[in-house]
This record gives structure tokens, C-alpha cells and sequence, in this order.
């Protein structure tokens, strides 16, 4: 049905490489199946750029080029009196040159396309995507958000605290109260940044401050939680709409205080990217009933925030008291997490056209629902003005 799909990378966001890396794979990896394949490339300064080569990650890595400047690449604009269905890609200048998509592949990651933001444009055009929906994006990106969806589901989480630079600058001794009644010691995280960036640990008051100020640095919404100190980091990838699939549990193995973004995405190729296969236990090393406890509690949460097609959940173990807590939901996992996948059975093509199928599922869905309603509202209004009322 759809044949033409635009695999959508880079923006404005800290893990703007990340992404790179993610569209890499998605793009070859469709290029092997049916599809006509457009890369469209969203630079660190917001322009779209469409042409050759963007499939090649040499395109990236070569130095002192910039990418904005390369002959091979032009940029285009989205033409909105054409794009209604699909995506009509207008290249700049006089004889424009016009792309266009049928079905788009957010490879984003973060701020300005994991995020909910080009979700709502492709809803608004009526174009079916690929992944979460806006509001289960948009709550996913906020770590607070998603804890209290989490709470307010019955899901286990950690105890924890939120707050905004505001309230911190002129309440700071009630925040700080209200961060002393919680177990030390405690984590202190920017709510909206992933690949660990900004987050600390804090021992006492005045390490406190300090992660504070650092993630105060990153973002204006704080979240200080519980630590976890016999911790496991456990991760499971949900698919699906209706019908869910979880797949196996990963472990991740860390020497630090916590899994950091070395730890992710540089030493020996990156555990998030599946490349560090010394830092990663698959499955997980827990028994049957704690694995289907989780599975099952990832399915729980991905429901709770509305998600669709693909996330990844991820836990907090405890391994002394055997208790796990949902942390956080990705909604496009770096390279979507396929080694998993592959382990759990499934084939990366095979996982290409679920996802496909997913999106496509979607927007089926979609053009069931009745967007309209006559009323007589406006014509029961007819002759009379409408004034603005007058404040005292
Ligand atoms: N409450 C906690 N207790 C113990 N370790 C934690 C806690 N929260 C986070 N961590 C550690 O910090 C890492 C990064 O935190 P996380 O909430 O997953 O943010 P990110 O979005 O950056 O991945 C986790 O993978 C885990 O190793
Ligand atoms: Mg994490």
C-alpha cells in the first residue's frame, strides 16, 4: 500500500549522532525489502536535507565538511498545499524538484522528533508514521510525566520528587524538605534529556546541590528519586498496537555508579547500540517468575502511556530485595534495539515490516473515527454579535 517511505533523522537534540546511526540501519535494512527509500536528513540547525548519500554514514564522519555544504545534498522545504496524504518535498530554488512520501520512519531520538513534535506534523498531514502517537511521545520524554502515569497505573517506580527551576530558585528550602523525606541516597535527573546526560547521584545535602545545579544546567524540570543499590538496569522492547509482543529481558553491566553514556553508546562499540556484547547478558540473569513479572509489567506500562508500534521500557532491579521498579520509556530505541530482537527470534526485516504494518494499522484506524459534528451553533447564532465581555 505505502511504497514510497521517508526515514526521518538527525534535529535538535543531544543524540543527534545517535540518530544518525539508528536511520543507518532502518534505511539499509528497508532498502533489502520491497520499499522505495527517501532519507531525510533534519541538521542540528533545522534544515531539511534530501539527496545521495545520506545513506552512507561516511557522509557524516568526513572531516571538515559541513553537511549543509555538500554537492550532493540540497536542501528542500515540505510543500503544505500539496501534502495531504503524503509528504511532498519541495527542493529550493527556481525548477524545485519534488520528493514524495507515503509513509514516514521517525529514526529521531530525543528533543524534536522522538519527542512528539514531527508526530503532530505528520498527524496534521495525515501521513502514517511509524511509532508512538504524539502524547505517548510526549510523555515518554518526560521522565516525571511517565512516573506519574506509572503511579497513577499501579506500576512499581521509585519514590521520588519533581520540581522546576522556579520553584527551586524561590522555595528551595520546602523542595529540599521535601527531597529529605525520601531513602538516601537518591538519584537527581533532568527530566527531559536521556543517554544519562545531567544525571547525578547525591550521598548528602550538599552533593545535592551540586546535581541540582548540574541538571538545572541541562533542563528547567529536576527529578530527584530513590537510589536503588543493588542495582540491575533491565530492559525490555515492546511491539505492537492491540496485540503485544515482549521480547526477551537485557541485562546491561556497568563498572560505574550508573550506566553512563560512555558506557551506552562509546566503549566497545556501546551496549545501547548492541555492539558491546561484553556488556550485555541476554537474557537477563533472573529466574522465570521475576522475567514474566517484567515482561508483563512492560507490557502494563507501554498500555498506560498509549504507546504503539515499538518502546522499550526499562527497570530498575533490585537484587537484594528482588524487587524491580519501571524507570523509563524510550519510544524509538537506539538502532530499535534489534540485537534484542534477533535474540528474542525476531529478524530485523521481519521487525521492519511489523513496524510497517503497525503504522499502516494505525492510520486504517484513524480513517474509521468521525472528525465531524453538525451543530446548529453557529447558526442559531446568526444576526447577534459576539461582544467581548468588559473586565472591571
Ligand atoms: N533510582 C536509581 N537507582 C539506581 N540507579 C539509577 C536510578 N536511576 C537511574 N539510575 C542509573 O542511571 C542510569 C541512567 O538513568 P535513566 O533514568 O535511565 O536515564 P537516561 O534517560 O539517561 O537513560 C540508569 O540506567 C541506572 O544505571
Ligand atoms: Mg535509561
Amino acid at each position: 500500500m505505502n511504497n514510497t517511505i521517508g526515514v526521518f533523522f538527525g534535529s535538535r537534540s543531544p543524540e543527534h549522532d545517535v540518530s544518525i546511526i539508528t536511520a543507518q540501519l532502518i534505511i539499509s535494512g528497508l532498502k533489502g525489502l520491497e520499499y522505495n527509500v527517501v532519507p531525510v536528513y533534519i541538521t542540528k540547525q533545522g534544515k531539511w536535507m534530501l539527496g545521495e548519500g545520506l545513506d552512507n554514514l561516511k557522509q557524516f564522519t568526513e572531516d571538515g565538511k559541513k553537511i549543509d555544504e555538500q554537492k550532493n545534498l540540497s536542501e528542500y522545504f515540505l510543500d503544505m498545499e500539496e501534502s495531504f496524504g503524503k509528504l511532498v518535498f519541495k527542493k529550493k530554488g527556481l525548477m524545485g524538484k519534488s520528493v514524495e512520501i507515503d509513509l514516514a520512519f521517525p529514526a529521531f531520538h530525543g528533543s524534536y522528533g522522538e519527542d512528539g513534535t514531527i508526530q503532530g506534523m505528520f498527524e496534521m498531514l495525515g501521513v502514517p508514521y511509524v511509532g508512538c502517537n504524539v502524547p505517548a511521545s510526549a510523555i515518554a520524554m518526560d521522565k516525571a510525566f511517565t512516573k506519574q502515569i506509572m503511579l497513577a497505573s499501579g506500576i512499581p517506580t521509585t519514590k521520588f520528587v519533581v520540581f522546576e527551576k522556579q520553584d527551586w530558585e524561590t522555595n528551595r528550602e520546602i523542595e529540599t524538605q521535601r527531597i529529605r523525606e525520601l531513602a538516601w541516597p537518591v538519584f537527581v535527573k533532568p527530566v527531559h534529556l536521556g543517554s544519562s546526560i545531567g544525571i547525578g547521584k547525591a550521598r548528602d545535602e550538599k552533593e545535592l546541590q551540586q546535581k541540582v545545579e548540574v541538571a538545572f544546567y541541562y533542563d528547567n524540570k529536576v527529578l530527584v528519586e530513590e537510589a536503588v543499590n543493588e542495582i540491575m538496569d533491565v530492559t525490555c522492547c515492546v511491539i505492537g498496537n492491540e496485540t503485544l509482543t515482549a521480547s526477551l529481558l537485557q541485562e546491561s553491566l556497568y563498572n560505574k555508579d550508573m550506566f553512563d553514556f560512555d558506557e551506552k553508546y562509546l566503549k566497545d562499540g556501546g551496549a545501547q547500540t548492541g555492539n558491546a556484547q561484553n556488556s550485555l547478558v541476554i537474557p537477563a540473569r533472573l529466574d522465570e517468575q521475576a522475567t514474566t513479572a517484567i515482561q508483563d509489567c512492560a507490557k502494563q506500562v507501554y498500555k498506560a502511556l498509549g504507546c504503539s508500534g515499538i518502546a522499550r521500557v526499562d527497570f530498575l532491579f533490585d537484587k537484594q530485595s528482588k524487587k524491580f521498579f519501571a524507570n523509563e520509556v524510550n519510544p524509538l530505541p537506539g538502532t530499535l534495539y534489534h540485537h534484542l530482537w534477533k535474540a528474542s527470534g525476531l529478524e530485523f526485516p521481519e521487525l521492519l515490516r511489523k513496524l510497517i504494518s503497525f503504522a499502516e494499522e494505525k492510520a486504517k484506524e484513524k480513517k474509521e473515527i468521525n472528525y465531524t459534528f453538525e451543530s446548529s451553533l453557529l447558526t442559531s447564532l446568526k444576526g447577534s454579535k459576539i461582544k467581548s465581555t468588559k473586565l472591571n
